[in-house]
């Protein structure tokens, strides 16, 4: 395991892909909610190191996030732990560390500009509730590049119900899904989660990525159907698909508005700038307990 012991060897391999070092844009609250900010640093001291074949070192150290990594070299780089090394999904960087019993771990490296996800990370949003284990149902998964990464992260324990409704992008989807055995592709419009409602469980999560100016109804059909009481979503509103008129703040604060009259309970919001323009990543609680004060007789 990288967190217990150093390590020897390894590198990056591949040609592409920008790991994103760069710390993330500013973020913003919004209502009550909480201000995001600073950017998504590593957390503790149990990493390993790792030589490069140029002779850079690079250790890989857990990010607070579970699930989450980070390659510490010449540039830092988020990454997850490959699912099925020796495979990469949009060409992006790999990162082999070999352990001090012989055997290796692959991690390979989570391009902020490919995945608001991954954005949100870097721009310091406090929790985006996918870990180990977890279930998720993701909208908008296209061709599967963010969803390998959320694959890698819930593990074997944990599943991606991962709907999308281009053909062409569900193509990649199902062949993702042949090699990744936690995904489930669905080709399917999110409007009409009925028509998927035999294949899909109660999730943990909802990530929705749909940039649909109906984003915000999509998501709470969906919830009614598959989230549980006190799951989470996390939702990736992209101003001027909704409204391109207004200034984007203002459009997330609609978009809040609207969460909340769905039982929705906004919680945190991040901009993701500089990865992505006039986005906002909104996370927060549905159908959350309600909690009853008691109070002492005197
Ligand atoms: C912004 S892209 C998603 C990118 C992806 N989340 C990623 O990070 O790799 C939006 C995707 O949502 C899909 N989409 C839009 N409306 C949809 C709907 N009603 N049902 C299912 N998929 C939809 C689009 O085809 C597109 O692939």
């Amino acid at each position: 395991m990288v967190a217990a012991s150093p390590f020897r060897g390894g590198g990056f391999s591949g040609d592409r892909g920008d790991g994103g070092g760069r710390g993330g844009g500013r973020s913003r609250g919004g209502g009550a909610m909480k201000r995001g900010g600073g950017r998504g640093a590593a957390r503790g001291n149990r990493g390993g190191r790792i030589g490069m074949k140029g002779g850079i070192k690079v250790v890989v150290e857990p990010h607070r996030h579970a699930g989450v990594f980070i390659a510490k070299g010449k540039d830092d780089a988020l990454c997850t732990k490959n699912m099925v090394p020796g495979e990469t999904v949009y060409n992006e960087k790999r990162v082999s560390v070999q352990n001090e019993d012989g055997t290796k771990t692959e991690y390979i490296v989570w391009n902020p500009f490919r995945s608001k996800l991954a954005a949100a990370i870097l721009s310091g949003v406090e929790t985006i509730w996918i870990k180990p284990g977890s279930s998720v149902l993701y909208l908008g998964a296209a061709s599967g590049t963010s969803v390998s990464h959320v694959s890698d992260i819930v593990g074997p324990s944990g599943v991606v119900y991962a709907v999308e409704f281009s053909h062409r992008s569900g193509r990649d989807l199902v062949n993702l899904a042949k090699k990744r055995t936690n995904i489930i592709p669905i080709i399917e419009d999110a409007r009409y989660p009925g028509k998927y409602r035999m294949l899909v469980g109660m999730v943990d999560v909802i990530f929705s990525d749909v940039a649909q100016p109906d984003q915000a109804r999509i998501l709470a059909l969906n919830a009614s159907y598959f989230l549980k009481a006190g799951g989470h979503f996390v939702i990736s509103v992209k101003a001027n698909c909704i409204d391109s008129t207004v200034p984007a703040e203002l459009v997330f604060a609609v978009e809040v508005k609207r969460l909340r009259v769905d039982r929705f309970k906004p919680v945190e919001q991040v901009t993701l700038e500089p990865y992505e323009r006039d986005h906002a990543i909104i996370v927060g609680g549905y159908r959350m307990p309600i909690k009853i004060r008691t109070t002492t007789p005197q």
